[in-house]
């Protein structure tokens, strides 16, 4: 059986000040109007062999995850079980979690599928055609990656190196995580390097393995949350000794440091939506470069991304800004600098 897990307790403060503490990335809606949450969801729902879906968030997001749901069809939300965290710890405990829930509710050799709720892909026909493939290197022993083939020398994302053949896919020669510059433009360069999709396809076995030999410090206190959880029909609400994890991904905690890794590389369209950048390809562009969402008048301007609000937005003269615009907060920045947005929550964070 394969258990979908759904992630969407990340914070996305890249997409600050649209995404908040109060409404993040996951559940904010799209210029489309339906969520990135709710585009995940439907993505699942179309595998072949998927069981209940498991969504492991925040317990911040518990009612808007389940509001998310209702909005899809009233029952959706009853053909999901929750894992809700005390605290965010980053995607490592997170998912650690989820494999112990799985072996316990599902069995031994329960498949994970592993989903950020953080990408637009709109080919589900291809999308399913790779689970599928990942799902065999999956019962095999792997931990699986989907690889995409870069298209520039971004350092938000994980390079995968492949290696020997495998059916379906390459085993993986390293796992690198988010990588300098320099280092991402000779991964780009070399054609051998995939970008980590984000999604993972294993056996709750092989991770609760991985994770033991690779971070028990992250593996611990994940079991003892779950041994604690207050189970309510089906929601666990994970202990307190969650906290006790480092603050640290799957990427660094198990990824890098595994060698029963592999990788399904998928043709299928993928957007993360990580940063500003990515959020503007969304928006229609006019003959100056401009990508512009809300009320908003552009006068000789280039290459802006705006993302106005209410009340009117009017650019004059510049080119390359960053503009959001939100009832209580303005951000004005270079463009090239969005992956640097999150210093600012950093900042607001620490000044409470
Ligand atoms: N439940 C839960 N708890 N979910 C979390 C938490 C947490 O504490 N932190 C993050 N998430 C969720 C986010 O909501 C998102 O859907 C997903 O986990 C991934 O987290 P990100 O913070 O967006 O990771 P990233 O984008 O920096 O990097 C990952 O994704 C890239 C591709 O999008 C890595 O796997 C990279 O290697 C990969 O290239
Ligand atoms: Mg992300």
């Amino acid at each position: 059986p394969l258990v979908p897990v759904i992630l969407s307790g990340g914070t996305g403060s890249r997409l600050w000040p649209l995404s908040r503490k109060q409404q993040p990335k996951p559940f904010i809606p799209l210029p489309d109007g339906e969520n990135l949450l709710r585009k995940t969801y439907r993505r699942v729902q179309n595998l072949k062999h998927a069981g209940r879906v498991l969504m492991v968030t925040n317990r911040d997001y518990y009612f808007l995850s389940r509001d998310t749901l209702m909005e899809i069809a009233p029952g959706a939300s009853s053909e999901v079980s929750y894992l809700l965290e005390p605290q965010a710890r980053n995607t490592a405990p997170a998912i650690a979690a989820a494999a112990l829930w799985a072996q316990e509710q599902v069995g031994e050799d329960a498949v994970l599928l592993v989903l950020p709720s953080d990408h637009l892909i709109s080919d589900h026909a291809s999308f399913a055609e790779a689970v599928s493939r990942a799902m065999d290197l999956a019962t095999q022993g792997y931990l699986v990656t989907f690889g995409i083939r870069p298209t520039a020398p971004e350092t938000g994302y994980g390079y995968i190196a492949v290696g020997e053949p495998l059916a379906g896919g390459y085993q993986v020669q390293r796992f690198l995580e988010k990588p300098a510059r320099a280092q991402a433009e000779s991964y780009v360069a070399d054609g051998r390097h995939y970008w980590n999709a984000g999604i993972f396809c294993f056996s709750a076995k092989t991770l609760v393995q991985g994770m033991a030999a690779h971070a028990p410090e992250v593996l611990m206190p994940a079991q003892m949350a779950y041994e604690e959880a207050q189970v309510n029909g089906d929601t666990w609400w994970l202990g307190a000794e969650f906290a006790q994890s480092p603050d640290i991904s799957i990427d660094y905690a198990v990824m890098e440091h595994a060698e029963n890794i592999a990788v399904v590389p998928v043709s299928f369209d993928w957007n993360d939506l990580g940063a500003w950048s990515a959020m503007g390809q969304l928006l229609p562009e006019d003959s100056s470069g401009n990508r512009a969402h809300g009320e908003v008048l552009l006068e000789q301007s280039q290459d802006c991304v705006v993302y106005g609000s209410d009340r009117l937005t009017a650019l004059l003269g510049v080119g390359d800004l960053l503009v959001v615009d939100t009832p209580d907060a303005l951000l004005i920045a270079r463009k090239d600098r969005d992956q640097d947005v999150k210093k600012i929550v950093d900042r607001l964070k620490r000044s409470g």
